[in-house]
């Protein structure tokens, strides 16, 4: 057929009757399991017909759409047909924009973490975080992330303040941590993953949160001194209880998490996952969550805000407010080691190359970031954190955007040739993780 041909695109309609047609008059003459896999079958193959008609002549958005509507996001792993058609044509291999849980639940990508509302970055505005929180919902944006640890316990009053008008606590997915003790003497927090601090830190969280439960609960970080099994038996007992729905850890090693998985269920795994961050690609973590059926929450999944472009040096994130100590071991982002003014300038290269990615495809090198993280499966939830409702409704945008293989393989090669220069935490932060 010659090229020009291609371009005067069918009747649809009468395609899509042809194809209705003859998918009604097979199925009455079938019965029972028969009858209705067939029925399936047949609307798949319809389906997988117009998105090739579609994309033969070149109606890229009709051919997204009939994905959409037919294999809603996570298409990828169900429908071979189409996939062997997509790396064909270059078509966008259909970004998750949701996740389901074992039992059916579904979560809306991308997530949200609330941390920076009440530690590590700039002041504290909570009138200003509680409309944050208000627009998530509003947005659909509803899969929190929280931790005692920040403010210790400010960050789950005012979640639990919003969560506690009207409806809101039916519309919210809300993940808490604890793990990370707070020690008045010291003035610093330690890790405890005590069964005993397990039942008592919920205990501490659902107050905070006036009273409503959190729906996962996770070990913020892993405690050497208590063997896992005996942290997790006791998360499960409170999934028993009634306390918690899921459970998870955060910050594991791929062997801490199969120990802990041959204990119980586990839920989420929370680790830090960026296009600046793939330890967890190469530490075997991913590969055992995926393995295991397990949710990725993806933190920090915007390098604490370095590949937005944002901040132009080191300095910024004083400007932007940034403690300048927060305790004994946690001081500001400009002094992490990936982030101080001589790494930040050498690291900044990346930054550029988002922006010269995300221009080209017409969004931000925040969005282009968290697509990609997205793109990676839909066992990822980026959980980016922002005080401001501005960049929130900028990144959950972030699932309207369709990379096609090319594009995820070109962010790939910017990622791989700019491998950050220093340590993602300070040296004490560092020494806590389970590695
Ligand atoms: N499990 C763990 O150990 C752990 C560790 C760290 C974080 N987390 C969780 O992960 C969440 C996200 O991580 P994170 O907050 O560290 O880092 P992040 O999401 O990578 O970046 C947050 C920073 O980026 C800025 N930002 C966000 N969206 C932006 C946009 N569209 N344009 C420009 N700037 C933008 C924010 O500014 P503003 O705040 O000014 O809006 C903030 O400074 C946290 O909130 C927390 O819930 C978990």
């Amino acid at each position: 057929m010659p090229a020009g041909a291609l371009r005067d695109p069918p009747d649809t309609t009468q395609v899509s009757g042809l194809l209705r047609m003859t998918r009604d008059a097979v199925a009455p003459h079938m019965h029972g399991a028969i009858h209705h896999s067939l029925v399936n079958l047949s609307s798949e193959i319809h389906a997988c017909f117009l998105i090739s008609v579609y994309s033969v002549y070149e109606l890229p958005s009709l051919a997204f759409r009939t994905r959409r509507l037919h294999f809603g996001r996570s298409m990828q792993r169900a429908s071979p047909p189409a996939l062997n058609h997509r790396r064909r044509f270059d078509l966008p291999p259909t970004m998750p924009s949701t996740t389901r849980l074992a039992d059916g639940t579904e979560l809306p990508l991308p997530g949200f973490g609330a941390m920076g509302m009440s530690f590590a970055y700039g002041e504290k505005n909570d009138e200003q975080s509680k409309k944050t929180l208000r627009k998530a919902i509003e947005l659909g944006c509803t899969v929190w992330d929280t931790a005692d640890m920040y403010g210790r316990g400010h960050n789950e009053q005012i979640i639990g303040e919003v969560l506690r008008e009207g409806e809101n606590r039916k519309k919210v997915f809300l993940i808490d941590k604890f793990g990370n003790r707070w020690d008045d003497e010291k003035k610093s927090f330690y890790v405890d993953g005590s069964p005993e601090w397990t039942i008592e830190a919920l205990d501490q969280s659902i107050k905070h949160l006036g009273g409503l439960y959190p729906d996962a609960y996770l070990l913020h970080r892993v405690d050497k001194r208590t063997p896992i099994e005996q942290t997790v038996r006791a998360l499960d007992a409170l999934r028993k209880e009634g306390k918690t729905k899921y459970i998870g850890l955060s910050e594991c090693s791929a062997e801490t998490l199969r120990r802990a998985a041959k204990e119980a269920t586990i839920d989420f795994v929370e680790v830090e996952y960026s296009p600046w961050e793939l330890v967890m690609e190469r530490n075997g973590v991913l590969d055992a969550c995926k393995e295991l059926g397990i949710k990725v929450l993806a933190y920090s999944p915007l390098g604490r805000g370095f590949l937005t472009g944002r901040y132009k040096s080191a300095e910024d994130f004083k400007k932007d407010g940034d403690f300048e100590r927060l305790t004994r071991y946690w001081n500001s982002r400009q002094n992490w080691p990936r982030l101080t003014e001589e790494n930040f300038q050498k690291n900044y290269k990346i930054v550029e190359e988002f922006e010269r990615l995300a221009a080209k495809k017409g969004c931000k090198p925040s969005q282009l970031a968290l697509a990609w993280l997205m793109a990676q499966g839909d066992h990822i939830i980026p959980i980016p954190g922002t005080k401001s409702e501005k960049y929130l409704v900028e990144n959950f945008a972030a699932r309207d955007i369709e990379l096609s293989q090319a594009e995820i393989d070109e962010v790939r090669k910017v990622i791989d040739d700019n491998a950050p220069v220093g340590d993602r935490y300070p040296a004490g932060a560092m020494a806590a993780l389970d590695q």
